[in-house]
Parts: C-alpha cells; sequence; structure tokens
C-alpha cells in the first residue's frame, strides 16, 4: 500500500483555499464550472436523494447538489479549504477527514461526487472501495479527473506539477484507461465514461493560473462558445483525445 500524503495535501491546501475563492470570483469561471458540473450531474439518476461530494474543496459545486438535493455532505481532508465554502453553501454538512479512511457507516449514499480529489491521493483502490462501500447497492459514483491521454497534455501537467508550488509534484492524472481499470479493481462496474474540457478549460477553468480572459471584453460570450466547441471535440472520435478531463460513473458491483 503507497504511504498516506494526507498532511502534504493539508498544507498545500492550506496555501490554495484563498485561490479557489479567487478562481471562483469571474462570471466567465463561474459559467465555465457550470458546464462542467452539468457534465457530471447528467449522470446522477433523477432517485437518487442522500449525495456525498468527496475532495469537495471550498464548496463551489457542493452548493449546486444543496440545491438540488438537500442535505447533500461534502469531505475534505483540507479544513482551510471547507471554511471558504461558508460564501457558497451556509450551514452546510461538511466532514473534515481522509478520503483514504472514509468515516462513513456502510451504504450511506446514493451518489459519490469526486471532482479532481482521486489524483491527490496516493492509494486509488482504497480510496474508491472506500466508494464503494459508502454507496447503497444501487448508487452510483460519478467522477471527473485530469485525463493523460493525450502525451503533450501528459506531459505539460507533469512539469507544471513539477514546477509550481501550487501542486503536488507526485500527484498525476490518469489515462481512461487507467481510471477505468482502477474502478473495476475497486468493485465498480463501469456505465459511463467520456471526455470533458479544451479551450473552456484552458482559458477559463483556472483564472488563478491563466488569467488572459479577465480583461477580455464579452469573456463570458467567449467562453459560451468555447463551451460549443469542445463539446464538439470532446464526442469527436479523433479529436476527443485533446480533452484535459476524463468523466466516469461507475456502480458497485454485487456485494
Ligand atoms: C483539485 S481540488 C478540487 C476541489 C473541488 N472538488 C473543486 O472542484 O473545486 C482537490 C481537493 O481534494 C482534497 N483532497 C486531497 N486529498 C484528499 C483526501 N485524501 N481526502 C479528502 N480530500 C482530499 C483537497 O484538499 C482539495 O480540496
Amino acid at each position: 500500500m503507497s504511504a498516506s500524503n494526507a498532511l502534504e495535501q493539508i498544507e498545500l491546501h492550506k496555501a490554495l483555499a484563498p485561490r479557489y475563492a479567487y478562481r471562483y470570483s469571474f462570471e466567465f469561471s463561474r459559467l465555465f464550472q457550470e458546464d462542467w458540473h452539468a457534465e457530471m450531474l447528467r449522470l446522477l439518476p433523477e432517485r437518487s436523494e442522500r449525495v456525498l461530494d468527496l475532495g469537495c474543496g471550498t464548496g463551489f459545486f457542493l452548493a449546486e447538489l444543496e440545491a438540488l438535493r438537500p442535505g447533500a455532505v461534502g469531505l475534505d481532508i483540507s479544513h482551510a479549504m471547507l471554511r471558504v465554502s461558508e460564501q457558497y453553501v451556509p450551514g452546510a454538512r461538511l466532514v473534515t477527514a481522509d478520503a483514504e479512511r472514509l468515516p462513513f457507516i456502510d451504504r450511506s449514499f446514493d451518489a459519490i461526487f469526486c471532482k479532481g480529489s482521486l489524483h491527490h491521493t496516493r492509494d486509488h483502490v482504497r480510496f474508491l472501495s472506500n466508494c464503494a462501500r459508502a454507496l447503497r447497492p444501487e448508487g452510483v459514483l460519478i467522477m471527473s479527473e485530469p485525463c493523460n491521454d493525450n502525451f503533450l497534455i501528459r506531459w505539460a501537467r507533469a512539469a507544471m506539477y513539477r514546477i509550481s508550488p501550487h501542486f503536488h509534484p507526485d500527484d498525476r492524472g490518469f489515462t481512461k484507461d487507467e481510471l477505468v481499470g482502477l474502478m473495476e479493481r475497486s468493485g465498480f462496474e463501469l456505465v459511463y465514461a467520456g471526455r470533458y474540457g479544451f479551450l473552456g478549460y484552458v482559458f477559463a477553468g483556472f483564472p488563478d493560473h491563466i488569467g488572459i480572459l479577465r480583461w477580455v471584453p464579452g469573456n463570458a460570450w467567449i467562453v459560451r462558445k468555447m463551451l460549443a466547441i469542445d463539446r464538439w471535440i470532446c464526442s469527436t472520435r479523433f479529436l476527443r483525445i485533446l480533452s484535459f478531463q476524463v468523466v466516469v460513473s461507475g456502480k458497485p458491483r454485487a456485494r
């Protein structure tokens, strides 16, 4: 089993919490994030009631989940990140804990969302097996993780994780097949695997890193056009390898 990196992630995200608040403070970046959330939410079965956002960070997605499914729970290892969530989802049900040691009884949730949290952990099978146990038999895991299928993106991401103090050098994305394989090894049956994000991801996803759109008039309109192009790219056979995220859903295999 890999050694836990819990303390390093807590330290890293202490410094990142204010950056996330800044990231989500622009209309054009919120537009992008909401489109990304919609891509995940369309995989949420109608009947799901009890929802967990695992690695919810500053709670920007949790606020949407709470509006759709009141009583949604957010969990994050970083208390500093969770504290920011008060501005998006006051009075939310929040848990400070490690996803590799999930503090819920079995079969607690109908749906678990993980948006960009799995790749920060070291024992991916343990993380995902915990999710399988915490889900009800008919429950669903819906994840979006950095996609490493394109070697240029894989290389650029690895370089950035190594150079920038805002990332951990040992974090890395997954190829789509790696992510699907991990899910299957952790007790999941794959329901869906697709891609998300290209232009919108780069120019609107992280204004704390790439901030050029902040100065461009009509940036919300531009982002809408980018999102339309991205939808076309992500659904086109020889182009979808350009995408920055892989979105998957799975249900626990019968126990
Ligand atoms: C890339 S951020 C994504 C945050 C949020 N989902 C969003 O989209 O804004 C990853 C989050 O995973 C959390 N995280 C890292 N390791 C974790 C662990 N072992 N257990 C729970 N959360 C963890 C971090 O603290 C951070 O908030």
